[in-house]
């Protein structure tokens, strides 16, 4: 039977595309979930003929309320995980008790070191020798569930906060792809 899972993200989705371009990839992509109407992944979504779901939080009276209409979505199509890729906001408990043990994300350090925004600039501003990348199941805080993989990458002398992100950003294109087919495939649990 195919595993069905959704990517939630609210930027550009150079992960989702990467999610969309492994080509071993042991679950289906069958829904984009983003909270930015205008966001640059919606039209990546459409390039590869994914349904999206945008909405715009500030329509709903809380978060459990989005949070339910998602989760009927979900229900409806059965997807049976979520991967955050970029996704800027924290999940919920409506999301997180229907979808226990079934969402990660993908955070541009090595937690617990540099969680919240801008942990590139972060790592980078602090004078770090090394930061990374890191994909762990999703609970109630800011980056903090447990950690299933991490890649580490050093920050050269002179480098650049452009040069750093290029090579973060092709880890985690290798990474999160290697991860959700082992979460998918029972070989990692929380
Ligand atoms: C990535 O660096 C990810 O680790 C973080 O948000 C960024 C999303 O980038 N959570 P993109 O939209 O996938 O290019």
């Amino acid at each position: 039977m195919t595993i069905k899972a959704a990517v939630f993200a609210s930027g550009t989705g150079s992960n989702f595309e990467a999610i969309m371009e492994a080509t071993d990839l042991k679950c289906k992509i069958t829904l984009l979930v983003c909270d930015k109407p205008g966001a640059l992944v919606i039209d990546k979504a459409a390039s590869y003929d994914i349904p999206t779901l945008v909405f715009n939080p500030k329509e709903y009276s809380s978060k459990s309320e989005y949070e339910k209409m998602i989760h009927r979505q979900l229900q409806h199509q059965g997807i049976s995980w979520i991967f955050l890729a970029g996704y800027m906001r924290l999940i919920g408990n409506t999301l997180l008790d229907e979808y226990e043990s079934k969402i990660l994300n993908i955070h541009p350090s090595l937690l617990p070191f540099f969680p919240g925004k801008d942990a590139i600039g972060q790592a980078y501003d602090a004078g770090a020798r090394e930061t990374g990348v890191s994909i762990h199941f999703v609970d109630a805080g800011m980056d903090t569930g447990p950690v299933i993989a991490q890649e580490s990458v050093m920050i050269e002398e002179n480098d650049t906060i452009e040069k750093l992100k290029e090579r973060i950003q092709k880890v985690e294109h290798h990474l999160y792809p290697k991860v959700i087919n082992q979460v998918v495939s029972n070989k990692v649990r929380e």
